[in-house]
């Protein structure tokens, strides 16, 4: 939600490019409109007399903008997605304070605004839009009357209330200073060049350096020429910065020839799904032992690693032990019998959405470990677990998430065969999956979902029925093709059918049918035939044929993980069901990456 990048002694003196640039690589997480404030370099002091910051803002995508900025070398810019006030000029970031000379870019919800809003109100400032977020602009305007720059920002952060991470510029010092309480910022250290960076997240500057600092919350940074300085928020005190060099190579926040990330990200499960099974043996191991000690196991997540979490549970149930689990956002009602004795498995690409956060810092309160099983580094949630399981997928960019949850669903996978004490069959089996995979990239294979996706683009509904391990598995199939091409797509457990949803089955209406070689076959085929005599079009989505499928995709034989493949046909239709009804693969219409907002 909201994406906050600045540079400061940006070595090319166009800061405003290189932020627009970076900015390019945040824009998964909003897209409602973007912006930049740059202090003008002094030859270029005409601008606004050269005493106040330059401003550029625009509502939509950024897509192929350029930017006609003055030259410079310290901006901050922003891309929104909008809470408060609509999607407009006015609303978009930065928000200036009434001298120009201060700007602020913002991530959050500041839920005590409108208090702060009258008082200044009162105090006759001027509000040119309807964010929460102008008003920390203005009381940091009020502040510096009395009060250092800086400690005028802290205070000022202080006082807010909410998930909030902010960036201020300040015209007179030249320096950028950042707060973070509950939403993600990160800095990075170009030692060579001397230029120092802010993102909600690392691609964004990537290209530049790969010696970040991720704030933790309570922390701020002020940004110089001189350096980056930290500082601990609540007692004011000066922190010793501690840079970690990320293994992320630039090409992970690339394109690398693909129309889109999506696509990238769905080709490049064939690697990082084999790459999750070698690593975190050590800690699988340490869980799984927790888990036959008897610790009542519980897994949540939101979306799509909230089905990842409901396959965990067959998974574990496959191996003799009872699990829970929640959509996190529907867990604190339950977080009252979380004790001591409590596994809470955190499942999350970004480990910093709200719902997921809210629901792991209620079970930690009743002394609950805490497991993250995460793909973004440095995130809160890695921050509160006890126990990490980085699932090391690499940056996902496109807003629709596919890499990420096939690695954190091999992770459980391995978990549950750890609880079986078969750790190592479990990872040839996964490494196996890995190379089977190719099976469904080949040019026939996917021409045929193609094919596929040409016949279902003028459909309104589409039903996706799976049991057992394949119910997850069709949760998400239908996930994917609702959020990357806008349809209609629900699933169901087979079993539900004929409980009601059979009513909605008319002649041709397409039916996806998901299923393995299990020993659920025949009662999903029972189901399938159910649809069948209703004139459904039935399409298996199975490694085998069926005379109940009028047609069928078929996937590797791969036993229980088939899931994986089974999902995987539902990520490239649910593309190509986009690109052919006119949707943006990688960002879909009102979705943000991370949804930092309750
Ligand atoms: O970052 P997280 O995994 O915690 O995000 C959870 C959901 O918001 C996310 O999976 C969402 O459902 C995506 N749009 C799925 O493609």
């Amino acid at each position: 939600m909201c994406g906050i990048f600045a540079v400061v002694n940006d070595k090319t003196n166009n800061a405003a490019q290189t932020v627009l640039t970076g900015l390019k690589k945040l824009e998964y997480r909003g897209y409602d409109s973007w912006g930049i404030a740059i202090k003008s370099a002094p030859s270029t002091s005409e601008v606004d007399g050269g005493q106040k910051l330059v401003i550029e803002k625009h509502i939509g995508k950024i897509g192929d903008a350029k930017t006609n900025l003055p030259a410079g070398n310290t901006a901050i810019g922003h891309t929104r997605w909008a809470t408060h006030g609509g999607v407009s000029d006015a609303n978009a970031h930065p928000h200036l304070d009434c001298t120009g000379k201060l700007a602020v870019i913002h991530n959050g919800i500041v839920e005590n605004y409108l208090e702060f809003k009258e008082e200044l109100i009162k105090k006759g400032h001027q509000f040119s839009s309807e964010t929460d977020t102008e008003i920390i602009a203005h009381l940091v305007e009020e502040k510096i009357k009395s009060q250092p720059i800086t400690q005028a920002v802290f205070t000022t952060f202080n006082s807010l209330i909410g998930s909030n991470a902010i960036g201020v510029i300040d015209f007179d010092s030249e320096t950028i200073i950042a707060c973070r309480n509950g939403s993600p910022l990160v800095v990075g250290v170009d030692e060579k060049n001397q230029q120092y960076f802010l993102g909600s997240d690392v691609p964004a500057f990537l290209k530049y350096t790969n010696k970040v600092h991720f704030l933790d919350d309570s922390e701020a940074v002020v940004i110089t020429k001189k350096g980056i300085r930290l500082f601990d928020l609540k007692t004011g005190k000066e922190k010793k910065l501690s840079i970690q060099n990320l293994d992320w190579k630039l090409e992970d926040a690339e394109k690398g020839g693909y129309p889109h990330f999506l696509l990238k990200e769905i080709m490049e499960q064939k690697e990082t799904i084999g790459k999750t099974a070698s690593i975190n043996e050590k800690e699988i191991k340490e869980l799984a032992k927790l888990i036959k000690e008897g610790y009542k196991t519980i897994l949540i997540g939101c979306g799509t690693a909230s089905y990842c979490a409901l396959a965990g549970k067959y998974f574990l149930a496959n191996e003799g032990i009872i699990s829970q689990n929640y959509g996190a956002y529907e867990y604190l009602p339950f977080s009252k019998f979380a004790d001591k004795k409590t596994l809470v498995i955190a499942i999350s690409q970004s480990g910093e959405t709200a719902d997921t956060l809210i629901a792991v810092r209620a079970a930690k309160k009743n002394r609950a470990k805490i497991v993250a099983v995460v793909n973004a580094r440095g995130s809160t949630l890695e921050r509160m677990a006890d126990i990490v399981l980085a699932v090391s997928a690499g940056p996902e960019i496109a807003v629709v998430s596919t890499k990420a949850f096939t690695a954190q669903l091999a992770t459980l996978y391995l978990l549950s065969k750890a609880v079986e004490n078969k750790y190592d069959e479990g990872k040839k089996l996964i490494k196996n999956l890995s190379e089977s995979l190719d099976q469904i990239f080949t040019v026939q294979s996917i021409n045929r979902l193609i094919d596929l996706a040409k016949s279902l683009i003028d459909k309104e509904h589409i039903f996706v029925i799976g049991k057992h391990l394949n119910f997850p598995a069709a949760m998400e199939f239908a996930l994917k093709i609702k959020e990357t091409s806008y349809l209609h797509a629900e699933a169901f457990a087979a079993g539900e059918l004929k409980h009601g949803v059979i009513t909605l089955i008319q002649k041709e209406t397409p039916c996806f049918v998901l299923a393995s070689k299990d020993d659920v076959k025949g009662e999903i085929l029972s189901s399938a035939a159910e649809l069948k005599a209703r004139g459904g079009r039935i399409i298996g989505v199975a490694p085998f044929e069926s005379a109940e499928f009028d047609e069928v995709i078929k996937t590797p034989d791969l036993g229980n993980l088939t899931i994986f493949a089974n999902v995987i046909v539902g990520q490239l239709l649910g593309y190509y069901l986009g690109i052919g009804r006119g949707a943006d693969p990688d960002k879909p219409r009102n979705l943000a990456k991370s949804v930092t907002v309750k």
